[in-house]
């Protein structure tokens, strides 16, 4: 019998495996932000006081990193409840003034996942936002009836908002979180789901791999081409440009764009491109880095201000 093809509740059990728990959690711990984040954070997410949205946070390595480098208003959000109480577990250690003192603070359900909430505070109308605050959510499902960021919404109101379209000033997928999303037209409900929740002229920082960055790349994914033309791949994967590998890190789905596939991605969903280049080309990362992650394309879009768009063709 043919395997199955890998589907998102593959990857998030790939996710809340034990191999993969240990892994992103002790990056979280030990590692923190690469210089090329921290680089592009500080130059592009200028205002510290904006509520930032960070998707696949895993364990809560880049959250903290934004935490240290001064935001303070930050929602991170994984669908692997294993690794989200791994992030809460980090900032109780952390951060111990932003840990509820009892952890009945966990809002509505979403189904069939197991039930998270926030770290930070549940407050009364009009109290300040929580700085810090972990859900349990799926990226391709922001906006679903069912969705914990709109169930914290509802019951934290930060800001006074009981609804989070339009609320964030930044929103964050980092390390490949968003390309481990199967299925082209899922990946894009993710980033129409990000556009949706942030304010206009917001940035969204993402990475991803390149099938063009190197001569080898392109070598190897000329024989992927021929495997794909007979019938020949891995039967598992859903799209050409697909990989799922093993590693140290245990099982790992990985779509492998081209540049012009996010370019597509990206204006069908609500962003516009604004800054792409390899790592290498931005910041020279330490040995741990390099051990800890591949090299790596990262992205910059804005999010469209469909308004002003619309203001400008009556002028004309
Ligand atoms: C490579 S890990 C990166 C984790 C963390 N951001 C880091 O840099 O250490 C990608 C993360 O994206 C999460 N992820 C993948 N698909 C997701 C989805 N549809 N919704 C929410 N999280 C998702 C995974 O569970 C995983 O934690």
């Amino acid at each position: 019998m043919p395997p199955g093809k890998i589907t998102a509740a593959t990857v998030r059990a790939d996710f809340n495996d034990l191999l993969a728990v240990v892994h992103y959690t002790r990056a979280a711990h030990e590692l923190g932000l690469w210089a090329s984040e921290r680089l592009l954070i500080e130059r592009h997410f200028t205002d510290r006081t904006a509520p930032l949205l960070e998707a696949g946070c895993g364990a809560g390595r880049v959250t903290l990193g934004l935490w240290q480098l001064g935001y303070r208003e930050l929602v991170a959000f994984d669908f692997a409840e294993e690794l989200v109480d791994q992030a809460r577990s980090l900032a109780a250690e952390r951060l111990p003034e932003n840990t509820p003192p009892d952890p009945a603070s966990d809002i509505s359900p979403i189904r069939p996942i197991r039930p998270m909430g926030p770290i930070g505070p549940i407050g009364p109308i009009d109290s300040p936002p929580a700085p810090l605050t972990f859900l349990h959510a799926d990226a391709t499902a922001l906006l679903s009836p069912q969705s914990n960021l709109l169930g914290y919404f509802a019951a934290s109101r930060p800001r006074g908002c009981t609804d989070p379209r339009g609320y964030f000033g930044g929103a964050l997928f980092p390390f490949n979180g968003l390309m481990q999303i199967p299925g082209r037209a899922h990946r894009r409900e993710a980033l129409r789901g990000l556009a949706e929740v942030c304010a206009p002229g917001a940035p969204l920082l993402f990475t991803t791999h390149d099938r063009d960055a190197s001569p080898t790349e392109r070598a190897l994914w000329r024989l992927e081409t021929i495997r794909w033309t007979r019938g020949e791949q891995d039967p598992r994967l859903v799209e050409f440009g697909d990989r799922y590998f093993e590693d140290e890190a245990g099982r790992t789905f990985m779509h492998l764009p081209d540049r012009r596939e996010i370019l597509e991605d990206l204006a069908a969903t609500g962003w516009t491109h604004t800054f792409d280049a390899l790592r290498p080309e931005i910041a020279k990362e330490s040995r741990a880095v390099r051990d800890f992650s591949d090299e790596c394309r990262f992205w910059i879009a804005t999010k469209e201000n469909r308004e002003s768009g619309k203001s400008k063709k009556r002028k004309t």
